[in-house]
């Protein structure tokens, strides 16, 4: 005798009781597992009944019964190895020398697992389907199951623990949610569940690659928004080859990071790459476009390097320069003023051609202290317009009077 067997004797002797006192009392519930043994009182602890008769579903069970069935002492109905078959509606009569009293007593004989019913998708080779499983297993007698989705009034219902959905693509969209429901008599007015979220595929990853000739690369797609699972696949070029593993591809990662190594790089691997992922609700791709450069370029960056430093080396002259140069301002004072008045800025204007023509154009700069003539910033016309050109020509034509608003226009350049 279990624990299950003892509660529910220990409750009908309650109702028992009580049934005698109240007439036209509802059933009392019993619950028992298959394969218990279930006693059920029929009159109070400590009377001894003229007669009990018990009926089951309003058929009288006689004793000796063919079934598992025995009547106790005290007109107590024992059923051992309890089935589901058991289960029904118990009336017993008790008849006392004074007095008589029924009970009526419910037996519900199941079993229902704390779990709750499990949604997935089951595996199918057809990816244009979507076959929904939802499955309670270990509850007896069985669920009622039923699949519904949002937005669709269709509800797909059944006895049973496993109850598949199929759909066709077009019946799918994504973030639509489908619910499977579970209910039982011993669950009442309880009901479990679980759902599934379908999702679009979504393969995400790097759009630009680049290597060098003769190495490998890795190309990686990641694809976790999908569901159901997306077939991801890896594609080249424009009509979107399916890219076979070999000696020249490897393909790693099963979800949700898919990887392609491309061995031994060479300028015929540049071009656009498809990770391409399908699922019932659709196809998406990542597009991924490689470039391969030539190996020797890898000197380029040595190159662009050693430009850097003679950038900073040449920044740091003219830094230099610049010092040393203004110095005159702390060391001369006779000619400093005068520097002053022609934009504090002391020039000497060497152009290729012009060059004697300037010497005679800026006579009017200050004397620069005797011994450093070499020192100054050199401002150079660059004739890189026809307007310069002009200039230019003009100047070469005209008296070098006129010149002298050219020698201020000239500062607008200036090359070390
Ligand atoms: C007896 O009645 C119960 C409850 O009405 C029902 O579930 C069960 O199937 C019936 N059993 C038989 C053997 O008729
Ligand atoms: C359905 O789901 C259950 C529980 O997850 C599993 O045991 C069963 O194999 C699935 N059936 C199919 C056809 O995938
Ligand atoms: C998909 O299901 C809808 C509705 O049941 C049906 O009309 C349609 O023909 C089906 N399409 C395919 C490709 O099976
Ligand atoms: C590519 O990935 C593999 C393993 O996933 C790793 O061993 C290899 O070093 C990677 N190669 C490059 C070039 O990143
Ligand atoms: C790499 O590819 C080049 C030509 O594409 C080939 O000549 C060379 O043998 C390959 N190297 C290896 C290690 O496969």
């Amino acid at each position: 005798m279990n624990a299950a067997t003892v509660v529910a004797l220990l409750h009908l002797c309650f109702t028992a009781t009580a049934a005698l006192s109240r007439e036209d009392s509802s059933p009392t519930k019993i619950r028992a597992e298959p394969g218990d043994t279930v006693e059920l009182t029929c009159c109070p602890v400590g009377v001894t009944p003229s007669s009990a008769t018990w009926s089951k579903n309003g058929t009288e069970i006689r004793f000796p019964s063919p079934s598992r069935m025995s009547l106790l002492a005290e007109g107590t109905l024992e059923i051992s190895q309890v089935t589901l078959e058991d289960a029904g509606i118990y009336l017993c009569t008790c008849t006392l020398p004074r007095e008589s009293s029924q009970t009526q007593v419910l037996l519900q004989v199941g079993r229902v697992p704390p779990t709750h019913p499990d949604c997935s998708l089951a595996p199918s080779s057809d990816p244009t389907h979507a076959v929904f499983n939802c499955s309670w297993f270990g509850v007896l007698p069985l669920p009622t199951l039923s699949w519904s989705r949002t937005g669709s009034a269709q509800v797909t219902a059944s006895v049973t623990d496993s109850l598949f959905l199929t759909l066709n693509a077009s019946q799918l969209s994504d973030g639509e949610t489908a619910t499977c429901t579970a209910q039982h008599d011993l669950l009442k007015p309880e009901q479990r569940s679980c759902s599934l979220t379908l999702r679009s595929p979504y393969p995400q990853g790097e759009p630009l690659a680049a290597t060098l000739e003769g190495s490998s690369i890795n190309l990686t797609c990641t694809e976790t928004s999908s569901f159901p699972a997306a077939d991801t696949t890896w594609r080249k070029g424009p009509q979107q080859e399916l890219i076979q593993p070999g000696s020249k591809y490897v393909l790693s990662g099963t979800g949700p990071s898919f990887q392609l190594t491309i061995l031994n790089v060479s300028k015929d691997d540049e071009g656009v790459y498809f990770c391409r992922s399908e699922n019932p609700l659709g196809v998406r791709e990542l597009e991924v476009s490689l470039t391969v450069k030539a190996a020797n370029s890898a000197y380029t960056g040595a190159i662009i390097g050693v430009f850097i430093a003679v950038l900073i080396l040449g920044s740091v002259g003219i830094v230099a320069k610049m010092v040393y140069f203004n110095r005159h301002r702390f060391c001369l004072d006779g000619g400093f003023t005068q520097m002053e008045e022609n934009g504090g800025e002391v020039l000497s204007l060497v152009d290729s051609d012009d060059e004697q023509f300037f010497q005679d154009a800026v006579p009017q700069l200050p004397p620069i202290s005797n011994d450093h003539h070499t020192t100054l910033v050199q401002i150079h016309r660059i004739p890189s317009t026809e307007q310069d050109d002009v200039e230019k020509n003009d100047a070469k034509t005209q008296p070098p009077e006129d010149t002298e608003e050219n020698t201020e226009e000239v500062e607008d350049l200036v090359v070390f």
